[in-house]
């Protein structure tokens, strides 16, 4: 038997307190390591409905539920899932389902004004696989954004991770690296206009930033 990725994601924030609801949402919308650091929901353009990929624990979507967006968040670990109902069970408008990202996209019937991932599945997913499943439930006008660490320079596309050190059982994850003209020209490739694609820089520029992106289906659909 080897660790699953849902195994892996099972063991992620093993310190959350799944009272702390208030302390949670007083964070803010943050798409970067720091509260209250960079844009907020704002980036997301107002959007009437929202999917977020790999939703954790929930916070995001239910503060996002809680300004009024019909929000449904999609992860693949149990754990993370079963926090994420126990904690915002009782948000108007706000869903989670257990599921892998790729299978939820491929098997929906529903479409959204807005499709984001925060430090999650758009990072841990080929974007060949992910970015046209995005763009097919996508309303016309609708937008795609995401954010995840930058990529160390020189080393682009996927990159494997053993999580499980060198002893134990086998178990490993990848991740996608590109730098922002990169991801303007994969998400161009897949029919997204208006890419907007940076590294937001840290409070402290010493620290690791985080790179954003956004890209916007066309009017056209
Ligand atoms: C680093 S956590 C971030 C969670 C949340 N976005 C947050 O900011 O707290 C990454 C999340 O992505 C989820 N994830 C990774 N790959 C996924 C996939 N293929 N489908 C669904 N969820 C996935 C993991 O289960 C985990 O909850």
């Amino acid at each position: 038997m080897s660790i699953s990725t849902a195994d892996y994601w099972d063991t992620y924030y093993p310190s959350l307190d799944e009272s702390d609801r208030d302390e949670l949402l007083g964070k803010g919308f943050s798409w970067t390591q720091w509260d209250h650091h960079g844009p907020d929901e704002g980036f997301l353009q107002q959007p009437d409905t929202a999917l977020e990929l790999g939703s954790g624990f929930g916070v995001h979507a239910a503060y996002l539920a809680m300004k009024g967006v019909r929000t449904t968040g999609v992860d693949i670990s149990p754990v993370q899932h079963g926090r994420a109902c126990r904690m915002w069970g009782d948000v108007p408008d706000l869903r989670f389902e257990l599921e892998d990202v790729r299978d939820y996209l491929a098997e929906t019937n529903e479409t959204y004004d807005a499709i984001y991932s925060v430090w999650a599945a758009s990072w841990f997913t080929n974007p060949a696989e992910l970015v046209p499943l995005v763009r097919d439930r996508l309303n016309p006008g609708g937008v795609y954004a995401f954010s995840q660490a930058p990529a160390v320079e020189g080393c682009y596309g996927a990159q494997g991770m053993h999580v499980n050190g060198f002893k134990g059982k086998k178990g490993g994850i990848a991740r996608w690296f590109y730098t922002p003209d990169m991801w303007n020209g994969i998400l161009r490739n897949y029919g997204f206009l208006n890419v907007e694609a940076e590294i937001i820089e840290a409070p402290d520029p010493e620290d690791l930033g985080t790179l954003l992106v956004r890209a916007v289906v066309p009017p056209g659909g």
